[in-house]
């Protein structure tokens, strides 16, 4: 294939560079379109056929169902590896060794601790307000309580940003749990791993001990691996475009927690549950909510299906219905929302609605049923996600800043009114 693509606008032509990734994906290389052509530019509502970036953190093929951090597949990672030495992965772009590894996480606990102020913020939310507002509202009040880390020029001040929110974070999820259980706030210990402190914040009683499951470990685990990164999903897009304004890294994870809210992204592993919840009470008929779902006069989508990218299989979700049989096997919870969602997978493959459409069970259609064995409850669902997220959104903001993107400002072709004379109020 020639290096060159060709684009003719009336009588010209105009050259532009192929670019070609490690995996062979090619892009045309658009920078010079308006300057070349007086003002011509493209247009992709969704972006489903642009590149915003380059990038070196995680690589998907949605046709082939393959997911990879950094070069290491998502199955390896998943079995292999914990959750602190995949963040450390993204973010820095080689797997830990062990003393790398003590000494990020040594940073970390450095910075496990909230400002006590922050209760007060958390205290002024009414109790039945949804943890992903909460969680977004609490981040962004980090930048207030951690000034210095707004302005983060070098790659030392990034680090440290860095570790103050990997230490905050969970402090913030457990604390937004705790809040809405009328719990103690609790900041954790020292003496336990990442994960193992994230359990022990977020189910603690005040007046009992704690005691660890290693199924609940690492099925945790797993769950926020499989999470961690998804390359320039919306929420991603988000961090990376507010980040390129400078904005600092808390604001821009605030705003990208915020895009993960809805229920077309994150929010659908809340979506899901309620849903099978509802398959459920209505007597289980899931051929019923199969025709909804094809309806195009019903509003009604089988949540936890399809995917913007993958269109053979999502491969995280093969990894975790398996979780999802372990876990609940283990924890001994016979669960029927299990029975539903496992009828409905079924049916969907076989169905040509489906099948045509290329409509698979995406990574939240059995994410939520392992988060309610585990005494998750549901409105916590994306919070969760976010906690696996979080290093992802971390690592592109870092190289987006490392590789001094410019501001993101995406152009539009104006559609609205010409010049009009404006008319008084009197006379409209
Ligand atoms: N149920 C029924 N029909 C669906 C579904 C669904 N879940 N998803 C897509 N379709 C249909 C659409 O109606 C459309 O049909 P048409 O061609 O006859 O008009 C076709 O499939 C293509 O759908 P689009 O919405 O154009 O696909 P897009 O790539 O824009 O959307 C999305 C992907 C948002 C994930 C969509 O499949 C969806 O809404 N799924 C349900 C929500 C969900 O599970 N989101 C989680 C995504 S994973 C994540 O964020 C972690």
């Amino acid at each position: 294939m020639s290096d060159i693509a060709k684009l003719q606008i009336g009588e010209k032509t105009y050259e532009f560079p192929l670019v070609k990734g490690t995996e062979n994906e090619t892009a045309i290389d658009i920078k010079a379109l308006r300057g070349a052509t007086d003002g011509v530019i493209t247009i992709d509502p969704g972006y489903k056929n642009t590149g915003s970036c380059q990038s070196a953190i995680t690589f998907l093929d949605g046709e082939k169902g393959i997911l990879r951090y950094r070069g290491y597949s998502i199955e390896e990672l998943a079995e292999k590896a914990d959750f602190l030495e995949v963040a450390y992965l993204l973010i820095f772009g080689e797997l830990p060794t062990k003393e790398q590894l003590d000494k990020f996480y040594a940073d970390i606990l450095d910075e496990a601790i909230v400002d006590d102020d922050i209760k007060k913020i958390i205290d002024a939310f009414p109790k039945n307000a949804h943890p992903m507002g909460v969680l977004s509202s609490l981040t962004s009040a980090l930048t207030a309580f951690n000034p210095s880390s707004v302005n983060v020029d070098s790659e030392e001040d990034m680090y440290k940003a860095i570790v103050k929110i990997m230490g905050k974070f969970p402090v913030l999820v457990a604390w937004t749990l705790r809040k809405k259980q009328g719990l103690p706030l609790h900041y954790g210990s020292r003496k336990l791993g990442y994960v193992e402190n994230i359990l022990t914040m977020m189910f603690q009683k005040p007046n009992d001990e704690y005691e660890l499951n290693p199924i609940m470990i690492n099925a945790l685990d797993k769950l926020l691996i499989l999470h961690a990164d998804h390359e320039q999903n919306c929420s991603t897009s988000t961090v990376r475009i507010v980040g390129s304004s400078h904005a600092g890294l808390f604001a821009s994870l605030s705003a990208g927690i915020s895009a993960l809210w809805g229920p077309l992204h994150g929010g659908a592993n809340q979506a899901v549950l309620e849903m099978l919840e509802a398959i459920k009470e209505d007597g289980g008929d899931t051929k019923k909510y199969m025709g909804k779902a094809k309806d195009k006069e019903d509003p009604f989508r089988l949540m936890g299906f399809g995917h913007r990218v993958y269109k053979n299989f999502d491969p995280r979700a093969k990894i975790i219905k398996k979780a999802a049989d372990e876990v609940l096997g283990d924890l001994g919870v016979e669960d029927p929302i299990l029975d539903v969602a496992k009828g409905l997978e079924r049916e969907a493959l076989e169905d040509q609605y489906f099948v045509d459409r290329k409509l698979y069970p995406n990574v939240d259609f059995y994410s939520g049923i392992i988060y309610r064995a585990m005494g998750i409850p549901v409105e916590m669902f994306t919070v969760m996600f976010a906690l696996g997220r979080l290093p992802g959104w971390i690592a592109q903001w870092r190289e987006m800043r490392l590789r001094k993107e410019p501001i993101g400002r995406p152009r539009q072709v104006y559609v609205g009114e010409n010049l009009r004379e404006f008319v008084e109020i009197d006379k409209r």
